[in-house]
C-alpha cells in the first residue's frame, strides 16, 4: 500500500491520496450512545452506579437514555451509509450479554448486536466490535472489579460468548478500549467508574486488564477469529522544559505499560519499580506475561493530543499517575478544544512513525481521533431540499469549521506518517454521534452528527459532509 501526494503544477498545493483499501469509519461506545439501560434484561454496569452518585458526572447526567441508539440503530446505520462509511466501531455492553458478569447469558442482549451487525452488513459497512469499553457489570465490581484476578477470566468467557453469536459475520475483534483509562481514572484518580482512589488497586487493575486481553485474544483465536486487536490511548510525551528522565517515566506509565507487555511480553523497568512501591508485584504471576503477549493483528490507536511534562522538584504525583512525584504536567500554550486539550496534529505523525519503528510487526488502525467543540444547531438550511445529504431527512445544520480543521490536520498527519512508512490501515473518527462524554455528561460534543437530546433528532454537521467527501475521494483536497 502506498500513499500518494499529487501536486498540481504551478499552484504549489497538494492533495493527499490514501492507499487503496484504506478503511474509513467512525466509532462509538455502548454506554455513551445506547440508552435502554434497564431494558431487555440488561444488568447494571459500574457506569450506571457511578453516574447516579451526585457529583460524579456533570449535572447528574447518566447514560439511561443517551442517543437512544438501542432503538434507533437502524436510522443510525442509514446515516452511516449516507456518509459512505466503510467501517463502524462500536462496543458490546457486557451487562447486556451477562447481566451479572458471568453465568446466565441474556439472549435478548445478544439479539441486539445480531440485529446491528446484520443492519451494518446489509449497508456494506464492516462491523468492528470492541468487547470492553468500560461498562463492567456491577456484580463483578462488587466482587473486586479489575483489581481482582478473576475478572480477567470472566472477560475471556464473555468474549467467547459474543464470538459464538457474531463470529460468523465479524472478522476483526478488539478486546479492550484504553486499559490505562479504565485502570488509572477508574481505580486511582477516581474520576471514572468505579471511582476508587487506590494506586495499588490501579496497578493490579492494569495487569488484570492486560491478562484479560491475553486470555480473550487466545479464546477468540481458538474460536476462529480472523483478526484480533487491542486499542490503547497513546500520546507522545513531550518534554516542555528540563526533564528527559521525567518524560521517559510518563511515557513508560502511559504508553509502554501496555505496549510492552502486549507486544514484547515484558513490563518496562520503571513501571515495575513504581508498581512495587504501590502495593507490590504479587499480582503478577509466573506465565502471565506469556499469556498477555498473544500475537495480535492490529493495534488500535486512540490519539487526541500529546502530553507536555517538565521536571518540577517537590511537585506531588499527578492523581492519575502514581510515581510522577517531581513532574509537572504542563497546561497547553497553543489552541485547544472544548475539553481544553491541545490541538497538535503533528503528535499523531510522531506517534504512528514511532509505533511502526518500535513494533513493526503489528498493523496500525486509528480507532479514535476527534474533537469536542461548542457546536450550535442553526436552522438555516434544509439539506435534503438542497440535495446536499442523502441520508435521513434533516433540517438545520451545524457549522463546525473548527472540527473540520482538527480532522483535516490529523488526517494530513496520518498521511505523512504513511508516506514515512507507517503501516496505517484505516481511520475511525470519534465520534459518529454526540454522546455521553463520561464525567462531562452531554456537555462535550464530539460527534460529526449532532444530537438534539430533547428530541433525539440527528443532524449531520458540516464535518460529516466534509468527511463524506474525504471518504469519496479517498483523501484530502489540496491544502
Ligand atoms: C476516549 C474514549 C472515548 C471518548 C473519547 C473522547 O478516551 O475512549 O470513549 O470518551 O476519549
Amino acid at each position: 500500500m502506498t500513499a500518494t501526494t499529487i501536486t498540481s503544477r504551478g499552484s504549489g498545493s497538494s492533495a493527499s491520496v490514501f492507499p487503496d483499501g484504506f478503511v474509513w469509519g467512525a466509532a462509538t461506545a455502548a454506554y455513551q450512545i445506547e440508552g435502554a439501560a434497564a431494558e431487555d434484561g440488561r444488568g447494571p454496569s459500574i457506569w450506571d452506579t457511578f453516574s447516579k452518585v451526585p457529583g460524579n458526572v456533570a449535572d447528574g447526567h447518566t447514560g439511561d437514555v443517551a442517543c437512544d441508539h438501542y432503538h434507533r440503530y437502524a436510522e443510525d446505520v442509514r446515516l452511516m451509509a449516507g456518509l459512505g462509511l466503510a467501517a463502524y466501531r462500536f462496543s458490546v455492553a457486557w451487562p447486556r450479554i451477562l447481566p451479572t458478569g458471568a453465568g446466565r447469558v441474556n439472549a435478548a442482549g445478544l439479539d441486539f448486536y445480531d440485529r446491528l451487525v446484520d443492519e451494518l452488513l446489509g449497508h456494506g459497512i464492516t462491523p468492528y466490535p470492541t468487547l470492553y469499553h468500560w461498562d463492567l457489570p456491577q456484580a463483578l465490581e462488587d466482587a473486586g472489579g479489575w483489581a481482582a484476578r478473576d475478572t480477567a477470566h470472566r472477560f475471556a468467557d464473555f468474549a467467547a460468548v459474543v464470538h459464538d453469536r457474531l463470529g460468523d459475520r465479524v472478522g476483526t475483534w478488539t478486546t479492550l478500549n484504553e486499559p490505562w483509562v479504565a485502570a488509572f481514572l477508574g481505580y486511582c484518580s477516581g474520576v471514572h467508574a468505579p471511582g476508587r482512589r487506590d494506586p495499588a488497586a490501579a496497578f493490579r487493575a492494569a495487569h488484570h486488564l492486560l491478562l484479560g486481553h491475553g486470555l480473550a485474544a487466545w479464546a477468540l483465536r481458538a474460536a476462529g477469529a480472523a483478526e484480533v486487536a487491542l486499542t490503547l490511548n497513546l500520546a507522545p510525551v513531550i518534554q516542555s522544559g528540563d526533564g528527559h528522565e521525567e518524560a521517559a517515566r510518563v511515557d513508560a506509565l502511559m504508553n509502554r505499560q501496555f505496549l510492552d507487555p502486549a507486544l514484547r511480553g515484558r513490563y518496562p523497568e520503571e513501571v515495575l519499580e513504581i508498581a512495587a512501591r504501590h502495593g507490590g508485584l504479587g499480582h503478577i504471576r509466573d506465565g502471565d506475561l506469556a499469556v498477555i503477549h498473544q500475537p495480535i493483528d492490529l493495534l488500535g490507536i486512540n490519539y487526541y493530543n500529546p502530553s507536555f511534562v517538565s521536571a518540577a522538584p517537590g511537585e506531588p504525583a499527578n492523581p492519575a499517575f502514581p510515581g510522577t512525584e517531581g513532574i509537572r504536567f504542563d497546561p497547553p500554550t497553543g489552541p485547544t478544544t472544548a475539553m481544553d486539550w491541545p490541538i497538535e496534529p503533528s503528535g499523531l505523525e510522531t506517534l504512528l512513525v514511532r509505533l511502526s519503528r518500535d513494533y513493526p510487526e503489528v498493523g496500525l488502525l486509528v480507532t479514535e481521533n476527534g474533537a469536542a467543540f461548542d457546536d450550535h444547531l442553526v436552522d438555516d438550511a434544509d439539506r435534503d431540499a438542497d440535495g446536499d445529504f442523502d441520508g435521513d431527512v434533516v433540517k438545520g445544520t451545524v457549522h463546525d469549521d473548527d472540527r473540520i480543521g482538527y480532522l483535516d490536520g490529523h488526517l494530513r498527519a496520518a498521511h505523512a506518517a504513511i508516506s514515512a512508512g507507517a503501516d496505517l490501515r484505516g481511520y475511525l473518527v470519534w465520534s459518529l454521534l454526540d454522546n455521553f462524554e463520561w464525567a462531562y455528561g452531554y456537555h462535550k460534543r464530539f460527534g460529526i452528527v449532532y444530537i438534539d437530546f430533547e428530541t433525539q433528532r440527528r443532524v449531520p454537521k458540516d464535518s460529516a459532509l466534509w468527511y463524506r467527501d474525504v471518504i469519496e475521494r479517498n483523501g484530502l483536497r489540496s491544502a
